[in-house]
């Protein structure tokens, strides 16, 4: 309960449920490095594909060992879980050869998780694919969903004993945006109709993976990442930008989504029927990190004769990329409770290699949860995206993510101020008035007002 000190601050604490999942987030290209099999790996040495010419390179340092430190820090600071991912690549080198030692390095982590009490919670695709994959035509082929099946069946069987909580494919909006509409990460098309032969494919992979690992573990949860970022018209008053959030959204956060509930996958002006796809999700994966305006701009052909925005009072982050929309995590949320499952909140997280925003989004993003959890949307479980600094994608090494900040030179790692907030959190189980006021003042008036 609230009560009132001094006359007037308000003291108290928002508890979570019991056992509620505290943990954090990484996936394998991003901080294992050494990978040198894969699709990322190749576009990485082309000029002109990454912000300043970064690599990769050793990443965080996890393939030579440096996992062990860094779920150390993770248990030390309270934590409960974390999430990461299996590098296709390392486990399937070649369409017709397995990596056993690759498959007995996950098998360590897992077992080093379950040493730490940490539960695992493993992606099986994190945006990379082995180069054959590529070879062959990645994910346009049709045939990587057989591809994809087998992979699944071979590295659940190696690593059942040690987790049940499944994402089959991280991010499929995500994936076919950038990948084939922006062209921003490889295969770096433009191209909507390759777009669309990829999400078709997506959804059968993934409904291939989600039978073979109930077949294999019955109790699994099984479900994908789907990254939801709010968006509304930036001019509410303007038909088109309220048309253009509507159908934006639908793409982007619905289709993935709607096609495993009714077996039909519609986008924009393309849709096909995958009755297998029906019923294969048992929880929702939100990775949400910004909510964004709509704006038609019908000279933008490039764009698609629109741009997402964010308004001119927006708190934004380091390099613009994110805007703290706490209350868009909220309706993300909501949204995705109207599916009726279980409800994992899979990332959330900002860029600020300074640490100065990162305080005030963890607590208010955390805080919209706790609002969730208290009206008994069956939220299960938080994880911040991430541990610690790693490999950004087109963005290289110039955004920062981690509660640990990563010196790529040396390896060292720098606890950063936000872990003590998230360390109390996660060890309270809990947001407590007393907690925000020593750690967070800034944001001590929206999560408790007077
Ligand atoms: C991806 C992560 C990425 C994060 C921050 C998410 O969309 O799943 O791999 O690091 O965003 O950009």
């Amino acid at each position: 309960p609230l009560v009132l000190y001094n006359g007037c601050m308000l003291s108290g604490t928002y508890h979570f449920p019991r056992g509620f999942i505290w943990g954090t987030a990484t996936s394998s290209h991003q901080v294992e490095g050494n990978n040198r099999n894969n699709d990322w790996t190749v576009w990485e040495e082309q000029p002109g594909r990454i912000l300043n010419g970064d690599k990769a390179g050793q990443a965080s340092g996890w393939w030579s060992g440096r996992w062990k430190d860094d779920l150390d820090r993770a248990v030390e600071t309270g934590q409960n879980a974390h999430r990461l991912s299996i590098e296709w690549s390392r486990i399937q080198p070649t369409p017709d050869s397995w990596d056993e030692d690759a498959i007995e390095f996950y098998r360590q982590l897992l077992r080093g998780m379950q040493e730490r009490k940490l539960m695992p919670y493993v992606t099986l695709h994190h945006f990379t694919s082995p180069l054959w994959v590529t070879e062959f035509g990645g994910w346009e082929n049709p045939e990587v969903v057989e591809w994809f099946a087998a992979y699944t069946r071979k590295i659940v069987t190696a690593l059942k004993e040690y987790c049940s909580l499944w994402v089959t494919i991280n991010e499929p909006n995500v994936y076919w945006y950038s990948g084939y509409v922006l062209g921003v990460f490889p295969p770096g098309k433009q191209d909507i109709p390759a777009a669309f032969k990829v999400a078709v494919n997506l959804v059968k992979a993934h409904s291939a993976a989600y039978r073979i690992i109930h077949e294999l573990q019955p109790n699994a949860q099984v479900g994908l990442a789907h990254n939801v970022q709010t968006i509304t018209a930036d001019r509410s008053w303007l038909p088109f930008d309220n048309w253009g959030a509507k159908i934006v959204s639908q793409a982007f956060n619905a289709s993935f989504p709607d096609a495993l509930r009714t077996g039909k996958l519609n986008m924009i002006n393309h849709s096909a029927r995958i009755p297998e796809a029906i019923g294969t999700q048992d929880y929702f994966g939100i990775n949400y990190y910004t909510h964004s305006h709509f704006r038609f701009q019908p000279l933008n052909t490039k764009g698609l004769f629109h741009e997402l925005q964010f308004r001119k009072d927006d708190l934004l982050s380091e390099n613009g990329f994110i805007a703290n929309k706490p209350l868009g995590f909220y309706r993300a949320i909501k949204w995705a409770c109207q599916y009726g499952m279980p409800v994992y909140i899979s990332e959330n997280g900002v860029e600020d290699s300074k640490d100065t925003m990162r305080p005030r989004y963890l607590v208010e993003h955390i805080h919209q949860v706790w609002r969730a959890v208290n009206y008994n949307w069956p939220v299960k479980g938080y994880f911040h995206w991430s541990l610690i600094d790693n490999f950004e994608w087109e963005r290289g090494w110039s955004q920062r993510f981690g509660l640990w900040g990563l010196d790529i030179n040396t390896q060292a790692r720098q606890r950063r101020p936000s872990v003590d907030i998230y360390q109390a959190i996660c060890q309270e189980n809990g947001i407590a008035s007393e907690m925000i006021q020593r750690l967070v003042p800034d944001s001590y008036a929206t999560i408790f007002p007077q």
